[in-house]
């Protein structure tokens, strides 16, 4: 009871006096650590770590506080995956990602004619997965942590009964997005004040969200798989030509996987296995670079962005024909992260010269600033998590459940809906992740881990859709080739290539003038600076038992340690 009343007090501070709170970007601390693209959750995570929590604990904790505190890609109606290690050096994946619905198929955003239909596979209800965040986090807790449901999801709860003071940064995206809302009324009423845009420094409340996390903290998973919450959701999808039903709810389970594990200069890589093409990739592309002396070829060189460049080539047209929900195909994990597959793969490597892409589909950067979102906590004893939780696009499909007060997701899109047509962030693919009844989507998101010998190193991760898996590799070079310190392992600007389309986006700076000059002359093409920031890795760092955070400076958020 003491313990609920000094929650409530913290929270309520939070809330009340945003200004008070000491978050920074970069935070150093001894017992434990949160970063994410939130400081109210990070706060939140803080407090629970605070109480004697563990570091599941407080993941679940900032789990459902950024539904409510980052509605963009916090989330009850999405998925994620995590990454867990134990304080005894066990590792464990949990797949909290959507699944396509039992009455979805193959062809399900194909026209008459044939043709992929982009707006029906982002922006309607048949765009939506099963969600699974909410039994995800539930199951983690059960397995992994210490307090009780209740004990976890009051502070979220709190947030949306008593609201949030918006600061700028979340003002403006419901500005933004005001048109998109305006579609659905449950949208507009939950992103607007009756219809006018809010402005930073008023207080938003989120009333049917809180309930729907009362029924969640009372019922468990069957308060959002079944019951009232599961009523809403059902009604919502037969109004609006969605797939989901109660079958599909009841069915959800997480699933704990295999981890990916490889090694880098001594160094040993924990992460994601499919349905997320994260670990694989990220395994994959070290192992190419291992062999090479990036130190010595140094940050933003001409040597460097083209080792990296055509790493990054080869593990995209891999991804494209290798990876896929492997409930449903036959991914070759082991042999994409053998050290002798990079070996072979690199074999036709050329020092001065770029290779070209196949020329097969249509590949096109995405249009929007995608809105997955990652964050990165270690506790006391040394419990580490790293979690990335999507709606996939920003506000998902800015559908909100009427009465229930949750975002939908727009997770489909993220399947191959026709061979070698791009999705929302110009990927391709075909077979291995075609669109199956129950099958997950292929994923990006790639939660991170890095030991070295008994201890935790890095924690990492980051949002942007295709961007996500080369955002992850550059915070590890940076840390471990570049010997960076957090704060600059994360900051520094980054580059990107996805073998389809066969150009190169790069941040401001991220490759020095001369460096772009040789590339040039190697072959590289559309080299081009990047509309959008690349990423938003919220990490941090172990160095001789003292913790480093820094939430990514390309976005506001809050690092929060003690
Ligand atoms: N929705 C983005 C991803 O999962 O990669």
């Amino acid at each position: 009871m003491k313990q609920a009343i000094f929650q409530k007090l913290v929270v309520l501070m939070t809330l009340l006096f945003p200004a008070s709170l000491v978050l920074a970007e970069f935070q150093r601390g001894e017992h434990g650590m949160v970063s994410s693209r939130s400081d109210i959750a990070s706060e939140v995570g803080k407090n629970i770590l605070e109480q004697g929590g563990n570091a599941v604990d407080a993941a679940v904790a900032v789990g459902f506080a950024l539904a409510v505190a980052y509605p963009a890609a916090g989330n009850i109606g999405g998925g994620g995956f995590m990454v867990l290690r134990t304080a005894n050096g066990e590792v464990y994946t949990q797949d909290a990602r959507e699944k396509a619905p039992l009455s979805s198929n193959r062809d399900m955003f194909l026209d008459t004619n044939g043709e992929f239909d982009r707006q029906l596979s982002r922006n309607s209800l048949l765009a939506s997965g099963v969600p699974g965040s909410v039994a995800g986090l539930l199951d983690a807790l059960e397995r992994f942590g210490t307090m009780s449901r209740e004990q976890v999801i009051a502070p979220a709860i709190l947030l949306a009964e008593e609201g949030v003071v918006l600061n700028e940064d979340l003002a403006n995206q419901f500005q933004r997005n005001i048109s998109a809302f305006e579609q659905y009324p449950a949208s507009i009423e939950k992103f607007s004040n009756n219809g006018i845009a809010y402005k930073a420094g008023d207080l938003w409340q989120q009333l049917a969200l809180a309930e729907t996390l009362k029924l969640i903290s009372a019922n468990g998973r069957d308060g959002f798989y079944k019951g009232p919450v599961a009523d809403m959701l059902v009604a919502t999808m037969q109004a609006n030509e969605g797939l989901i039903t109660h079958e599909d709810l009841e069915n959800y389970e997480p699933v704990w996987r295999e981890p990916i594990h490889g090694t880098y200069r001594g160094y040993d890589i924990w992460s994601m296995p499919a349905p997320s093409s994260g670990g694989v990739m990220l395994v994959q592309m070290l192992n190419m670079l291992e062999p090479y002396n990036l130190e010595e070829y140094g940050l933003g060189s001409a040597e460097t962005v083209h080792l990296m460049v055509e790493a990054e080539r080869r593990a995209y047209a891999d991804r494209a024909e290798h990876l896929g929900d492997p409930d449903f195909y036959d991914v070759p994990s082991t042999m994409l992260t053998s050290k002798q597959y990079a070996q072979l793969r690199f074999t036709n490597f050329d020092p001065a010269l770029a290779s070209l892409s196949d020329d097969i589909g249509a590949g096109s950067w995405p249009q929007e600033s995608t809105q997955t979102t990652h964050y990165s906590i270690i506790d006391a004893e040394g419990n580490t998590v790293a979690v990335t939780t999507t709606l996939n696009a920003s506000y998902g499909n800015k559908f909100v459940v009427p009465g229930a007060g949750f975002l939908l997701n727009n997770e489909m899109d993220d399947f191959s809906s026709k061979p070698n047509t791009a999705n929302g962030f110009g990927l391709l693919g075909g077979v291995a992740n075609k669109i199956q009844p129950s099958k997950r989507m292929l994923s990006s998101m790639s939660p991170t881990i890095i030991t070295q010998g008994d201890a935790v190193f890095l924690v990492t991760g980051s949002p942007g859709g295709s961007t996500i898996i080369t955002t992850v590799l550059q915070v590890v070079v940076n840390a471990i080739d570049h010997n960076l310190n957090i704060e600059n392992a994360v900051s520094s600007p980054r580059f990107h290539h996805q073998w389809q389309p066969n150009i190169i986006r790069y941040e401001t700076d991220a490759i020095t003038d001369q460096a772009l000059i040789r590339l040039r002359a190697m072959g590289h093409q559309g080299l081009s600076i990047s509309r959008f920031s690349l990423g938003d890795a919220n990490s941090i760092m172990m160095i001789n038992g003292r913790l480093e955070g820094v939430s990514d400076p390309r976005n506001v958020g809050g690092t929060a340690g003690f």
